[in-house]
């Protein structure tokens, strides 16, 4: 039998949601499936693909252009496959205790695309951070990285083996 070939497709100014869904790819090669890990914009052609993991970085309250673009334009392919979609961005670790629901408008995109699971992890803000706004907002409030990979690899783990299941049920 074929492997099932996963989609992790990412949106990220700062490289941080890049670094997540290079872990959730790599959770999904350990479990035997066949993972790429793509900016959501080089992304073309999601038809060669069994499911796809889609996540962005959050600014200001929204997802970023590129990823919103990705579901838009591949909306009646993702729609007859599972989707998992994530979010990154707050500064603290609280996603990991209790679930933080999505911003509203990536609330609309999970229901558009029949998604399977949206979650949000912590992200990372720290000097480095690219634009006028992050050196503001790093002088009101802590900044660090608040990414777990542990949280964001069982999540992937998850994902696997629920696909696995649903591959043995056919
Ligand atoms: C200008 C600016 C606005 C931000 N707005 C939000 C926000 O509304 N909600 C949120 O959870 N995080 C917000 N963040 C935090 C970023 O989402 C976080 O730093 C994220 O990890 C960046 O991802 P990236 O490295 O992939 O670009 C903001 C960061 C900056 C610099």
């Amino acid at each position: 039998m074929s492997l099932l070939r996963v989609l992790v497709a990412y949106s990220s100014r700062n490289r941080s949601t890049a670094e997540i869904a290079a872990w959730i790819g790599e959770t999904l090669r350990d479990r035997g499936l066949e993972a790429d890990i793509t900016a959501a914009e080089k992304a073309h052609d999601v038809t060669r693909y069994d499911a796809v993991v889609l996540g962005s970085a959050v600014y200001a309250g929204r997802w970023r252009r590129d990823a919103k673009r990705f579901a838009a334009l591949h909306r009646r392919q993702l729609l007859r496959m599972p989707v998992w979609l994530f979010s990154s961005g707050r500064r603290d670790t609280s996603g990991r205790e209790e679930p933080i629901p999505p911003p509203r408008r990536v609330a609309r995109i999970a229901r558009r695309l029949g998604a399977e699971e949206h979650r949000t992890f912590g992200g990372r803000l720290t000097d480095g951070a690219r634009g006028v706004l992050a050196g503001q907002l790093l002088g009101e409030g802590p900044g660090g990285d608040f990414r777990d990979q542990q949280e964001v690899s069982a999540w992937g783990g998850d994902i696997a083996a629920r696909l696995r299941s649903e591959r043995a049920r056919v």
